[in-house]
């Protein structure tokens, strides 16, 4: 029966490109989940789109004396261009600066207001003498209360990624001009996370589905008390409070950018002219929703947001939060303000995607951080996609073009290695299939390359090259079977690697899209016309890893 799947994926902050960080962190999972689901039949809404609010965005904007429209404007692109170029397949790719967005955030917080979920009060806040402003969250920096952490944020720590309220910073700064605030009174609207605690505490332990990170994480999270916290900020770029009296104050971008998975769902219904189409992936209780995001980003989907839905009421909450740990470059913590990073653009520019989403899914930060290097990068690429897939693909493919009229061989009875080796690729798409229902992405990925190695031990039994001249139907077996193992790799890897499945899909002589076959064992048809094969993969040269490293660390050009 088709399950439906909404997923979300964290909204990047429109203040800069993507790097690798991002996409190992949640864009590259959720992708590899969308694909799976939708070639099993599934029906699967994958939404997300700019964060372009709050002091990240108007920090840049300042720093680079830009407006915050030029600065969103210019990433939100560069967001676009990157998800076409790596494959990252959105049904929709929005941003929180529409129309719609402001709309669903006002009924959420007018609802909440109403019944007492949102109060007004006013607050102690920090405040810049000098510069004369307030500093809200970013714009203002100290030591984490919680672990000592020097360059904390005010609204959260990176270090121990806890949510913080500036007012607790020791020692804080105003980030432009490095003075110490004093404090003043601002009246602001607040979330009543207080009267949720108890319920969020019920619902999430009974997520034993969860990975152990996020669980762990967020039942201590809600064991140490939660406290109501402010949604508004004195600041002139955001949401607008929809209520008189406000105009100088905005939607704590936090609370609204949540929202953004509800709002774009009825933004992608409206688009398609169903205006309804939204509501199945939210109300039907038999949905599954799954949000894909960075471990830094736990509790705001894990207790704000389903504290945001329980007080709306009637609206699924998160069947599933997997949160990925970090990912690390040549050894060393990523670092955008230190170029300690490789930013997507200019990867695409250079190289093909699948071999970065191959290493990517084969060593993606699950379970613990994991770390990219341009030498396991060509490593791995040269010595499993090249040697282990590619050649495989190339060897049979070529070898069946030339010697068979360039057409599927009609198989002779098989014998028991032809039996096996296709009860091995049936097994596979099962194996596979299961981890990436479970998120284990690694496992997964593992599993389909284990049929490429076993395909090739066969093969190298086989000796099609050898029986050619003696056993003209054993050769045509031989390559027949060889033929449909390779048409089961191209499935079982089509999630990870989508653009060399649909290439390969062309070779075998197939039309229609791969994601249309369904996740399930599908015969050659013997006398069907292969296309003149290419190389899928392409070596990579080792001058690459000393070229590509000596960049890191130094200020763009
Ligand atoms: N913009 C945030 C970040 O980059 C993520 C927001 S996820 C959302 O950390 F769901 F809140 F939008
Ligand atoms: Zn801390």
């Amino acid at each position: 029966m088709s399950e439906r799947i909404l997923i979300g994926v964290a909204w990047p902050y429109a203040n800069g490109p993507l790097h690798l960080g991002h996409i190992a962190g949640c864009y590259l999972p959720a992708d590899i989940f969308a694909r799976y689901h939708r070639t099993k039949g599934n029906q699967v809404l994958m939404v997300s789109g700019s964060d372009q609010h709050g002091t990240p965005i108007t920090v840049t904007a300042e720093r680079q004396g830009r407006t915050p429209e030029d600065v969103v404007a210019e990433y939100h692109q560069s967001f676009l261009d990157s998800w076409a170029g790596l494959g990252i397949s959105f049904d929709l790719f929005t941003r929180t600066g529409t129309e719609n967005h402001a709309r669903v955030v006002h009924e959420i917080f007018l609802r909440l207001l109403d019944q007492g979920d949102i109060f007004k009060d006013s607050m102690p806040l920090l405040f810049c003498p000098r510069d004369q402003r307030f500093l809200p969250d970013r714009y203002v920096e100290g030591t984490c209360p919680f672990c000592g952490f020097t360059r904390a944020r005010g609204d959260q720590c990176d270090n121990c990624g806890r949510p913080l309220n500036a007012l607790e910073l020791v020692e804080p700064r105003c980030v432009f001009c490095g003075t110490a605030p004093e404090i003043r009174e601002s009246e602001h609207f607040f979330l009543r996370l207080s009267a949720f605690n108890e319920r969020l505490k019920q619902w999430v332990r009974g997520q034993t589905h969860w990975r152990p990170n996020v669980y762990n994480f967020t039942l201590r999270y809600l064991e140490e008390g939660l406290r109501d916290r402010a949604i508004t900020r004195d600041i002139e770029w955001g949401v607008p409070i929809p209520l008189p009296g406000y105009e100088r104050k905005r939607i704590y971008v936090w609370f609204e950018a949540v929202i953004g998975y509800l709002s774009a769902s009825k933004e992608w219904a409206e688009r398609r002219g169903q205006p309804d189409a939204w509501e199945p992936f939210w109300k039907d209780p038999a949905t599954r929703s799954y949000y894909f995001i960075g471990k830094d980003n736990i509790v705001f989907h894990t207790v704000v947001w389903p504290a945001e839905l329980m007080g709306y009421g009637g609206l699924n909450l998160p069947y599933d939060v997997p949160a990925n740990e970090f990912l690390t470059l040549e050894g060393q913590q990523l670092s955008t303000s230190r170029n300690w990073a490789v930013w997507v653009p200019d990867y695409l520019a250079k190289y093909d995607p699948d071999p970065l989403r191959y290493l990517m899914s084969i060593n993606m930060p699950e379970t613990a951080d994991t770390d990219f290097s341009w030498r396991e990068l060509v490593r791995r690429n040269n010595e499993e996609l090249v040697s282990w897939y590619g050649n495989l693909v190339h060897r049979v493919l070529t070898f069946t073009y030339r010697n068979f009229e360039g057409r599927v061989p009609t198989p002779g009875p098989l014998d028991p290695a032809d039996h096996a080796l296709e009860e091995r690729a049936k097994e596979t798409l099962g194996r596979v299939g299961d981890a990436l229902e479970r998120t284990s992405f690694r496992e997964a990925i593992r599993a389909a390359m284990e049929l490429a190695r076993d395909a090739n031990r066969y093969l190298d039994e086989k000796a099609p090259w050898k029986t050619l001249r003696e056993d003209r139907e054993r050769t045509a077996t031989t390559l027949y079977m060889a033929l449909a193992i390779i048409n089961c790799l191209k499935k079982v890897l089509y999630p990870f690697l989508p653009f060399s499945s649909e290439r390969l899909q062309g070779f075998l002589g197939l039309e229609g899209s791969v994601q249309a076959e369904g996740w399930t064992w599908t015969a050659l048809e013997s006398g069907q016309p292969l296309q003149q094969p290419q190389p899928l993969f392409t070596k990579l040269d080792e001058s690459i890893i000393e070229e590509e490293t000596a960049r890191l660390g130094h200020p763009p050009i």
